[in-house]
């Protein structure tokens, strides 16, 4: 799926200009074209700039031109950090959390993530396709061009196998691009309960190496916390990861501070994911080391905790993403407009922050950023056109969907009150 296109008169055309992940200030600054257009050829952008000067040199013929006048146009999202490739769903769970349960302590009982293992290790692959399937539509609509998307709901070979290729099989059928997560160290399986060392040299020896050989994950992720893996079982996996090719990312600080952020500075992580309770050195490890701060706003809303500190990690020169950690658990939720609300204004994240966090920051958090995440010359052709002038009404039009058109490598693959066609 590759196009030729041209949006032209973007009220703003917010370019998010660069390479690599912007850290501390420079996340506030989105290099904003107004009145600005973009060409994209074969799928890939070739021309940025004022309308006037972009239009004056290019050929509009074969190619389907759009009149963005009065609205924003942007790259398209990227949601770094999910679990969107699921059976069943946990509503007895949220019921219980709500009575004051700990999430820790229903994993401990062989609820909670254990209870989506057996859904999913039972789900033949078609189901799980047909769901996947539902749940990248939804969030292409919401403007999501690229998503993460992770394992760790199988927990034995045949199970983690099952979703690394459903999703590989995935990013075949949908218009979105997937970058693929082995998360094999999400939840001790109950046939190892009280050997996490022996499921350890499980990952270690026998899945790791497999899903290594047959490139069925870019990255290794582990739920780093009390009670799950210790600082030592992730830091062993993760290097083996990295030994294998695998990129190293890691849950961690989530629900303990057991100094997971100082980690994944020291292993050099490509992501640190959740920091709700990182420590100061942590963040200022993070900043030093150059991992990009993963924070998930609607995880912390939903699990009814502190959220990250956002701004302290910003002002101390921390690269912030955000992403969504759409799961059946402790965040049942890619809403994209929902997770902009809270960054904003519970996070305290300037507008401009946030976008750049969902744009070139996610890139970061998943080594693309010299792909996309940006509308500069030689990226892959994915933008967004909002129904709005500026980026601003993707929080102040608090938790609505803003996006009217979705563009991937060039093709309009979202049109609102159209609907999702992948046909180019
Ligand atoms: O990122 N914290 C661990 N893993 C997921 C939740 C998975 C689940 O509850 O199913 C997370 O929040
Ligand atoms: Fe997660």
């Amino acid at each position: 799926m590759k196009g030729d296109l041209i949006v032209h008169n973007a009220a703003e055309l917010v370019t998010c200009s660069g390479f690599s992940a912007k850290s501390g200030k420079a996340m506030a600054d989105l290099n904003i074209i107004p009145d600005g257009a973009v060409v994209i050829q074969d799928g890939v952008i070739t021309a940025v700039g004022p309308s006037n000067e972009v239009m004056a040199a290019v050929d509009p013929k074969d190619k389907t031109v759009i009149n963005a006048a009065g609205k924003a146009v942007l790259p398209g999202l990227v949601d770094s950090h999910t679990h969107f490739l699921f059976a069943g769903h946990r509503p007895e769970e949220f019921l219980l959390r709500l009575k004051g349960a700990s999430y820790l302590e229903i994993l401990r009982q062989g609820g909670g993530i254990l209870s989506t293992v057996q859904a999913t290790r039972k789900a033949t692959r078609e189901v799980l396709k047909t769901m996947g399937l539902q749940r990248l539509d939804c969030m292409l609509a919401q403007g999501v061009t690229t998503v993460e998307g992770k394992s760790g709901y199988g927990l034995d070979m045949e199970t983690e196998l099952k979703q690394l290729s459903v999703m590989a099989e995935l990013a075949d059928l949908h218009p979105l691009d997937i970058a693929v997560t082995c998360m094999g160290a999400h939840a001790l399986p109950e046939e190892y309960r009280a050997r996490a060392d022996d499921y350890l040299d499980f990952l270690c020896q026998a899945l790791l190496p497999q899903v290594a050989a047959r490139g069925l994950a870019e990255f290794c992720d582990v739920f780093c916390e009390k009670g799950v893996f210790s600082l030592d079982q992730s830091r062993r996996l993760l290097l083996t990861a990295k030994d294998l090719g695998l990129k190293p990312k890691c849950h961690v600080d989530e629900i303990e501070p057991l100094g997971g952020a100082e980690m994944a500075a020291e292993i050099g992580a490509v992501s640190a994911d959740h920091l709700l309770r990182s420590s100061d050195q942590g963040i200022a490890a993070l900043a030093d080391a150059g991992v990009t701060a993963v924070l998930l706003p609607t995880s912390a809303f939903c699990m009814q905790k502190d959220y990250a500190r956002a701004r302290c990690m910003i002002d101390r020169g921390c690269a912030v993403a955000l992403a969504t950690d759409l799961n059946p658990g402790s965040c049942f939720s890619g809403s994209i407009p929902l997770l902009l609300a809270l960054a904003v204004l519970n996070m305290h994240m300037t507008p401009a922050e946030a976008v750049t966090a969902l744009t070139i920051n996610g890139a970061a958090a998943i080594g693309r950023a010299d792909q996309i995440g940006s509308l500069d010359v030689g990226k892959k052709g994915d933008l967004i056109i909002l129904e709005f002038p500026s980026h601003v009404y993707l929080p102040y039009h608090t938790g609505v969907n803003c996006v009217e058109t979705v563009i991937k490598s060039g093709c309009v693959v979202y049109e609102k009150w159209k609907g999702v066609s992948s046909a180019c």
